[in-house]
């Protein structure tokens, strides 16, 4: 199949394109590069360096880069990966503008795009953060979604506006619910760094190369083992799979999709800590300071729909190889 991938070029886009041109289909990554880098893109990927708020740019891609059509006049591309978001859910609270603008106004032209080039199937890469506090445990699709982070409202909203569109542009769409995404492409083949991460992987990271000093543990009084925070961490290459199997299952099935993609266990951040410790050699200092506004104790995904219709599984979101293969990134980078 013929794919657009609007953010292809980012720490996760990145990972999606890989795995589809791993699976044999043609790949035209479209990015801003604010975020994403030149160094993910594949030399087997068509690449446009466009914005999502520039619409007549987007539209112009989403007809395939030239205002084509096939010869049949039939759309050039069999989907759309929306992973264009900004995602960082404490900056949503304190500039919900940036958020409005480029999560929502910046959805609405990719789906206008996609609805006058006729594309009719979307994957879209959206967020734990939709279900905000957990009632229950581990959190299915039915749990009640009531994000406490502007971010995550964003992610939702953009939800609600796919089944709209499906109901009047009939587009089958796929809404993955990612929930912490950690990790390295397994082959080595993906080495771009997040720039200025909040999130403890990369910070974790950063400290074991010495980009940063410490660890800043954001508590250790919450009611879990250790008393420091629990999350489903998923790998991003587990996280690609299931973009392709979702694509494929709305393609077959001609039904649209809302599935969590989560390892099913969770990691608690004193537990990673010591593992990079161990696996990196270094000391990585860390140092307990208060709770982070917003941050739940523990949050773990029920992934089970994702198994029964998708057939997914995460196979590389275990502690060790989520850390070495990101520790193997940044060692890279350090040259
Ligand atoms: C993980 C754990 C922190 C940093 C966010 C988004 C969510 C999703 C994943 C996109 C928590 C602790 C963190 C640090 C720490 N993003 N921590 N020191 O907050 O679970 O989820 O990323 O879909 O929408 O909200 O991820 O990596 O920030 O935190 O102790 O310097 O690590 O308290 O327990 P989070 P995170």
């Amino acid at each position: 199949m013929n794919i657009l991938i609007v953010g292809g070029a980012g720490y996760i886009g990145s990972h999606v394109a890989r795995e589809f041109l791993d699976y044999g289909h043609e790949v035209t990554v479209y990015d801003n590069l604010s975020s994403g880098l030149r160094k993910n893109l594949f030399p087997g990927a068509v690449f446009i360096h466009g914005d999502i708020l520039d619409y007549h740019a987007l539209l112009s891609a989403a007809r395939g880069g030239s205002d084509a059509k096939s010869a049949a006049g039939m759309p050039l591309f069999d989907g759309l990966i929306h992973l264009a978001a900004f995602k960082a859910a404490g900056e949503s609270m304190l500039k919900p503008e940036k958020y409005s603008v480029n999560n929502i106004n910046g959805t609405i032209n990719i789906l206008n795009a996609a609805s006058e080039a006729g594309i009719k199937k979307v994957v879209f890469s959206s967020s734990a953060a939709v279900y905000g506090e957990p009632e229950y445990l581990p959190i299915d699709e039915k749990h009640p979604v009531k994000p406490e982070n502007y971010y995550g409202f964003t992610k939702l909203e953009i939800e609600r506006f796919l089944g709209w569109y499906e109901k009047l542009r009939g587009i089958r769409y796929a809404c993955l619910r990612y929930f912490n995404a950690a990790g390295y492409d397994v082959k080595g083949r993906i080495t771009g760094l997040e720039q200025n991460p909040a999130n403890l992987f990369p910070v974790i990271m950063e400290t074991a190369c010495g980009m940063r000093s410490e660890v800043q543990v954001l508590g250790n009084d919450y009611d879990t083992p250790d008393g420091t925070g629990v999350r489903d961490y998923v790998h991003v290459s587990d996280l690609a799979a299931g973009h392709v199997a979702a694509l494929d299952y709305i393609s077959r099935k001609d039904k649209s999709l809302m599935v969590n993609l989560g390892s099913e266990t969770g990691l608690s951040v004193m537990e990673i800590i010591e593992g990079a410790r161990r696996i990196s050699g270094k000391p990585i200092p860390a140092r307990i300071t208060g709770r982070r506004p917003g941050d739940p104790a523990k949050l773990t995904a029920s992934s089970r729909l994702a198994h029964e219709l998708l057939g997914w599984t995460a196979r590389y979101s275990d502690l060790d190889t989520l850390i070495k293969t990101t520790w193997a990134a940044y060692l890279k980078n350090q040259g």
